[in-house]
Parts: structure tokens; C-alpha cells; sequence
């Protein structure tokens, strides 16, 4: 039934950000990972968060917090697609107008996943949300979804790399395929597997960001994947970067004799 209704909102809106494949991963992920925090950067209308809470249901527990302005919810092309939206629970969520968190909570209830996701209706600043207490123990999973330019890409990792769980993954959308950011993330995880940090993570910082981030660099080994899609459209990408503690075996793994 979960699974059901989780494709029936991809079907119907999982197109509009070519998310229709990554929901899928996702939600592979942290069935498999299972994560107690996972924060979205871009909730758009829901697809991903709604398969990521999925997950976290069927795994029994975890919260996934996810962030978004409204901004595309309310533009021009944001109306005409709920105007045109087809499947079980379109009737329901034109009746919303333009209410965004109201169409949220509707998504989200309907796929029965609502006691494992937050939606906030607020804009993105990535140092307040990484500082949230609710992240106090650490986050598990970052999945970017809403600018991924280069100056972006080291503002997230500046904020967010402290406030990591010890074996955690962040996720950038699209990255891997504009030239920039791509470079920007090489050079960047080159770094700090050489346990530096670039000049851009500290402008500006308290000596004690500045001596959390240090530990958590020595502390850590960073891996970056770029999954890319063979599909010939503007964003065909994801960069991953899985952190994990510096040791001789995986942490997580369990070995059989
Ligand atoms: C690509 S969509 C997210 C799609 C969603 N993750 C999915 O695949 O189902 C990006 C979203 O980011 C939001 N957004 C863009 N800039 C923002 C900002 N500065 N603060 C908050 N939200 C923003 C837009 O309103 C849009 O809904």
C-alpha cells in the first residue's frame, strides 16, 4: 500500500524535477542505511521527501527534515503544473490553491508517512538549519536539492560538515554535471582528505566552528561519487559524498566469521 502510493506521486509529479529515479535510490538508501536524521535542502512538492519518510516508516524510525520558500510552489509554472496535475489526488490538491504548506501536508498524509517528515516553510540559510538543536546528535543524511552553484556547494559543506554523524552521506543534485561545482567538489574533498580545510569554510568563523570543523576532518575519511544519469536533460546528475570514520574496516559493517 505504502509503495503503491509512493508510486503513484512519482508518476504524477515526480517528471517536473526529473526525481522520478533518484526517489527510488533514495529511498534505497535509507532503507539500507537506516538514518535517525535526514535533512532536504528543496522540497519542490514533496516526491523525494514523501519516499525518504517512506523509508524511515518502514525502518520504524527516524525524521526526515525538509526545507523549501515555496518560491517555485507559488511562480507561474509552479500554478499551472498543480492546474494540470492528473492521478487519485489531484481534485484534493487543486482545491488547496495556493496554500503550500496545507498541499504538503495533504501529499503527505495521503501516502500515510506524516510522523516521519517535518516540512518547513522557510528560506534555506544553511548555517541556521545545520545549528538547529533538533541536530544536536547529528545529522545522517543531507540531500541538496535546490542550488548547487559553487559558492553554494561550500557554504552547505561549511555548515554542515560539523553537524555530521560520524557515517553520513550528503547528497548534491546536479552537481556532477556543471563543470563548476564539479571542480569545486574534487578539489574541495581533495583537501580534506589531506586534512585541510579550505579558506572558504573558515572565513568568518568562531575559533570554536573553526575547531569542531578540524576535528571532524581529522577524525574522517571523505569519498565523492558522481552518479551520473544517461538521460539528456539539464540536471542529469548527483554528487555523493559518503563520510565515514577514519579506521581499518568499514564501522557499520558486520563481518561473518
Ligand atoms: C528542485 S526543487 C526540489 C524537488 C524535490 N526535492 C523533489 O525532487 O521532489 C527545488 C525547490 O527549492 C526551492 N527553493 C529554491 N530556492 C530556495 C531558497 N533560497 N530557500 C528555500 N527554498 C528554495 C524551490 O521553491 C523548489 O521547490
Amino acid at each position: 500500500m505504502l509503495l503503491e502510493k509512493l508510486s503513484s506521486l512519482r508518476e504524477s509529479m515526480g517528471w517536473v524535477y526529473g526525481s522520478e529515479d533518484l526517489c527510488v535510490l533514495l529511498y534505497s538508501l535509507v532503507k539500507r542505511t537506516r538514518p535517525r536524521i535526514v535533512v532536504e535542502l528543496g522540497t519542490g512538492f514533496g516526491v523525494t521527501a514523501a519516499w525518504m519518510a517512506g523509508a524511515l516508516r518502514e525502518n520504524g524510525s527516524g525524521v526526515i527534515h525538509t526545507y523549501d520558500n515555496g518560491s517555485h510552489f507559488s511562480s507561474e509554472p509552479g500554478i499551472r503544473f498543480v492546474e494540470g496535475l492528473q492521478g487519485p489526488l489531484a481534485d484534493s490538491l487543486r482545491e488547496m490553491g495556493q496554500d503550500y504548506p496545507a498541499f504538503l501536508q495533504h501529499v503527505f498524509q495521503w501516502a500515510g508517512v506524516e510522523n516521519h517528515v517535518v516540512a518547513n516553510w522557510q528560506e534555506i540559510g544553511f548555517a541556521e538549519i545545520a545549528q538547529a538543536p533538533a541536530f544536536d546528535g547529528g545529522i545522517d543524511m543531507v540531500f541538496s536539492d535546490f542550488n548547487h552553484s559553487q559558492d553554494s556547494i561550500q557554504a552547505l559543506l561549511a555548515a554542515f560538515l560539523p553537524r555530521m554523524a560520524e557515517s553520513a552521506s550528503i547528497f548534491i543534485d546536479s552537481a556532477s554535471t556543471q563543470r563548476l561545482s564539479y571542480l569545486t567538489l574534487e578539489a574541495v574533498v581533495d583537501a580534506l582528505n589531506q586534512n585541510k580545510i579550505p579558506r572558504a569554510f573558515i572565513k568568518d568563523r568562531s575559533e570554536q566552528d573553526i575547531d569542531a570543523l578540524l576535528r571532524m576532518v581529522q577524525r574522517s575519511r571523505f569519498r565523492l561519487m558522481h552518479l551520473l544519469e544517461a538521460c539528456d536533460r539539464a540536471q542529469n546528475s548527483t554528487a555523493w559524498i559518503s563520510i565515514e570514520p577514519v579506521d581499518v574496516i568499514p564501522t557499520a559493517a558486520t563481518f561473518l566469521h
